[in-house]
C-alpha cells in the first residue's frame, strides 16, 4: 500500500473525527450500497434488506470494525484481514468490482458526515486506503 506519512496523518485525523459514530457510517454506507447498486444484494438473500434493518446494522458495525482494525495495523493491513480474504474469495464469492461499489458509498457517507473537514487530500488518503483493502479481500477470488 503506497500510504504517504502524510496520508496516514490523515487518514488518522479523519478515522478520529468518526470514530464515535463508526457502526453508524459502517450501516449508513451499506444502506447507500443496497440503494445505489442493488445488484449488490445478490449476496445477501438471508438479510432484511429494508433501508436500516437490524441486519444492515449489525452488519455494517463489522465491516466498519473491520476497517477500523486494518486502520490500527497500517503496516500489516494483509495479515490483519487474512482471514476476511479468504472468507470473501472461497467462502463468499464476492467478485471484486463490488469492493469498488461499497468504496463509493463510504467516500459519500464520511462526506455527509464530515462535510467540509473531508477535504480533498483526507478524500484521497481514504481512497488510498480503501482500495489496499479492496484488493486483498478480492486478490483471492478467481
Ligand atoms: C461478511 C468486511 C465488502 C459481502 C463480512 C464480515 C466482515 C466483512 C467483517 C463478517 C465476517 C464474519 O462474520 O466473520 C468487509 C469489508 C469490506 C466488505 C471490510 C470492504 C470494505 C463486501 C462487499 C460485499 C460483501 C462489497 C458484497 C457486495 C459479504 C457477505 C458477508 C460478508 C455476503 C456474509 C454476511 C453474513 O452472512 O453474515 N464482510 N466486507 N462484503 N461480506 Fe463483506
Amino acid at each position: 500500500m503506497v500510504l504517504t506519512a502524510e496520508d496516514r496523518k490523515l487518514l488518522t485525523a479523519i478515522w478520529g473525527k468518526v470514530s464515535g459514530h463508526l457502526d453508524e457510517i459502517g450501516g449508513d454506507a451499506l444502506n447507500r450500497m443496497f440503494m445505489c447498486f442493488p445488484s449488490t444484494k445478490t449476496y445477501f438473500p438471508h438479510f432484511d434488506l429494508s433501508p436500516g434493518s437490524k441486519d444492515i446494522q449489525v452488519h455494517g458495525q463489522k465491516v466498519a470494525r473491520a476497517l477500523d482494525m486494518a486502520l490500527h495495523h497500517l503496516d500489516n493491513v494483509r495479515g490483519t484481514l487474512a482471514d476476511l480474504s479468504d472468507l470473501h474469495a472461497y467462502n463468499l464469492r464476492v467478485d471484486p468490482v463490488n469492493f469498488k461499489l461499497l468504496i463509493k458509498c463510504f467516500h459519500v457517507v464520511l462526506a455527509t458526515h464530515l462535510r467540509g473537514e473531508y477535504t480533498c487530500l483526507a478524500h484521497r488518503a481514504v481512497d488510498k486506503f480503501l482500495f489496499a483493502v479492496a484488493e486483498i479481500l478480492g486478490e483471492k477470488y478467481r
